[in-house]
């Protein structure tokens, strides 16, 4: 342009000393004409350069904008896969970015912090995240999802707040873990501190000096050594539920029948069951196999069978046994006093006993049914229940 610039100050120039020299007229309308067509040419060529760049600059304006777009469309994409609630608040409180889970959390209708329609605990959060500017991390119980809330004030490189970010993790199935161990670690302490206590009470009377009844002494004795099996029982048993839960039970599977199995187990069983008045009903196809640990296998039937004892007395056991598909099933039925609807779904819980006063008697410890699903479930099998009370009880086993 500045090159343009010079050649019209250089036409100027050479026409404006021509027409001094012609000096008539003619000449000096020729050097009005010749500027204006010079400058004329001079101000176009500028003005198309200028729109050119104009539309330069708009072209590259528009890619950015695009590119704004694509990115901003590739922020959501992302905030929206993450599976826990999202959201940038910005500095009026509104909010401006956030993730499908988020939008469901507050109800969809939200727009900012101060919205009515949030959960009050909720809209508390967001409140104390947007005002204190504080990072924080908070817990969250929400129609039953426990959520752990984490704070993250955002500030620029001068200082200023542009305010936050706020992330709701579910932490259910922790928080439920924690229970269940809680509840899990009382459960053992008070199960183990009673035979303890028993034992520790019994042990200081036979120590007294004055204490002089052999036939006290011996009952204590007796007692003490029940307790102490007891104990052992707990003990055993809770060692080998966690070994199964944690895989570390090598299973010695071998391949048997299992019409014969069963024919051992209530030979084994017959005077037990024979005592409690109780038949049993075997229906085994004799073709059946297995492959299968046949001694934990058993751990699992025989404690169905001291169920069965203990709570279905004067009646009768049925075992059914099927093929099919490759899977084999078992139900295994009593007719006796059946188990409550509201205690069925916790009957496979540690330590879960319906009578506990009653399981205490009878020297029940309530790990029966937990380990036999541990055993059941390494084999990849299933055990299920359905009972009706005053009916009877039927577990139904898939293997
Ligand atoms: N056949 C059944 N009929 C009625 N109630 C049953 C039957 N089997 C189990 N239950 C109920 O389920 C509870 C848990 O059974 P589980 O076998 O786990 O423990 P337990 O028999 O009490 O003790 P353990 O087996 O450790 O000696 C029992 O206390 C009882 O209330
Ligand atoms: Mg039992």
């Amino acid at each position: 342009m500045l090159k343009e610039f010079k050649l019209n100050i250089i036409i100027f120039l050479i026409t404006g000393a021509l027409t001094v020299w012609a000096n008539n007229r003619a000449a000096i309308l020729l050097f009005i004409l010749v500027q204006i067509v010079a400058w004329l040419m001079y101000y176009f060529k500028q003005d198309k350069e200028l729109s050119s760049i104009v539309k330069n600059v708009e072209q590259e304006a528009d890619a950015a904008n695009v590119r704004a777009d694509d990115a901003f469309d590739k922020l959501k994409a992302l905030i929206n896969a993450i599976p826990s609630p999202l959201v940038y608040i910005n500095q009026r409180g509104d909010f401006e970015v956030s993730n499908q889970y988020f939008d469901k959390l507050i109800g969809e209708k939200a727009v900012n912090v101060y919205d009515s329609v949030i959960d009050i605990h909720i809209r508390q959060i967001l409140l104390d995240a947007f005002l204190n500017e504080k990072q924080f991390v908070r817990q969250l119980n929400h129609e039953e999802v426990d959520y752990q809330v984490l704070s993250i004030p955002l500030v620029s490189e001068d200082n200023r707040y542009n305010g936050c970010m706020l992330i709701f993790q579910d932490v259910t199935r922790v928080v439920d873990g924690e229970k269940m161990q809680k509840r899990f670690i009382a459960d053992a302490s008070h199960e183990l501190r009673t035979p303890i206590t028993s034992i520790k009470g019994m042990i200081e009377i036979l120590n007294r000096e004055d204490f002089d009844d052999p036939e006290t002494a011996k009952e204590f004795h007796e007692q003490i050594e029940k307790e102490n099996n007891r104990l052992q029982k707990i003990v055993d048993d809770l060692l080998l539920q966690s070994r199964l839960r944690s895989n570390q039970v090598y299973l010695e599977k071998t391949h048997f029948n299992l019409k014969q199995f069963f024919d051992g187990l209530i030979h084994e069983r017959r005077q037990e069951l024979h005592q409690a008045n109780i038949r049993v009903i075997l229906n085994c196809p004799s073709n059946l196999e297995l492959d299968a640990d046949q001694f934990r296998l058993s751990q699992v039937f025989l404690n169905l069978f001291n169920n069965a004892i203990n709570y279905a007395k004067d009646g009768e056991i049925r075992i059914n046994c099927s093929e099919k598909n490759n899977r084999i099933k078992i139900d295994f039925k009593d007719n006796g006093e059946g188990i409550n609807p509201e205690i069925l779904p916790h009957i496979f819980e540690r330590f879960f006993r319906g009578n506990p006063a009653r399981g205490r008697q009878n020297g029940s410890s309530g790990l029966g049914l937990a380990i036999s699903k541990s055993i059941i479930e390494s084999h990849d099998g299933t055990i299920d229940v359905t009972s009706e009370p005053k009916k009877g009880t039927c577990f139904t086993i898939i293997l």
